[in-house]
């Protein structure tokens, strides 16, 4: 399987056009972030960021100045350097870096998390974000969902459900393919996840799931049934008292 950041590479030159593509999807779970950010928030992270376009709107619709845009395909971060952000970090999302800045708003937006691979560095990714919130701050993050029965079809969620309920194994989520990016194919591998494991990861990387809808990946319709689309969430840190989550 193909290393991410090879296919991010090769996908920056098409990266507008592919966005486009899923315009419907993208601008509502944009609404639902702008809708959500703190009021007040006045620094941005931008987690996976792509070519930045992206976070550097959602910033800007916010009235937020301070943005740091982080990925990490050169290709990508090339894009970003054109986009004026305060800083740039070529870096995963589990190899961010140790700094004392803290954001009030955290974005990890259209699947990033799918790249990791095992819950273990998905935990990981979420800890290092978690550290990088700032008080009262919030992450926004949305994943493929294994029972969206919007694109699966409502019997083989059924069956998935079913098989999940008596023995859960993350790795059934785990799908490899052929990804055709200006006519090269690549093959690479992604994670769809369940809700109950989003949850899960969350809770032991010490945050707390405020808000989560589901968005059809077709038409951007919003839905509180978890089973009508991709994941979407709103979390912030949980503090429990004598209890830090394991760094
Ligand atoms: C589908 S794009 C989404 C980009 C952007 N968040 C957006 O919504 O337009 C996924 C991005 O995740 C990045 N990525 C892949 N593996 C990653 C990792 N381990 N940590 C952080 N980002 C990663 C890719 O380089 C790519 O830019």
């Amino acid at each position: 399987v193909t290393d991410s950041g090879e296919i991010y590479d090769a996908l920056a030159p098409y990266y507008r056009e592919y966005s486009a593509k899923k315009s419907a999807y993208l601008d509502a779970v944009d609404r639902f972030v702008i809708e959500n950010i703190p009021a007040g928030a006045k620094s941005l992270l931008d987690v996976g960021a792509g070519d930045g376009i992206r976070g550097m709107d959602i910033a800007r619709r916010r009235g937020i100045g301070k943005v740091v845009l982080s990925d990490p395909s050169s290709e990508m971060i090339a894009r970003c350097r054109q986009l004026g952000s305060d800083d740039i970090w070529q870096c995963a999302v589990e190899s961010l870096p140790e700094t004392t800045l803290r954001f009030d708003v955290i974005l990890c937006l259209w699947n990033v998390l799918g790249h990791l691979a095992g819950r273990d560095v998905r935990v990981q990714a979420l800890l290092r974000i978690r550290q990088l919130l700032a008080p009262g701050g919030a992450i926004f993050f949305d994943v493929n969902n294994r029972h969206n029965a919007s694109g699966y079809g409502l019997f083989e969620v059924a069956r998935r459900k079913l098989i999940d309920a008596v023995a859960f194994d993350e790795r059934r989520g785990d799908a490899t393919f052929n990804w055709n990016v200006g006519g090269r194919f690549f093959p690479a591998m992604g994670h769809l996840f369940t809700p109950a494991e989003i949850k899960g990861i969350v809770e032991e990387s010490g945050l707390r799931i405020d808000k989560s809808v589901a968005v059809h990946y077709t038409t951007g319709k919003i839905s509180r049934s978890s089973m009508r689309g991709q994941l979407l969430f709103m979390a912030t840190a949980r503090h429990v008292q004598g209890q830090e989550p394991r760094a």
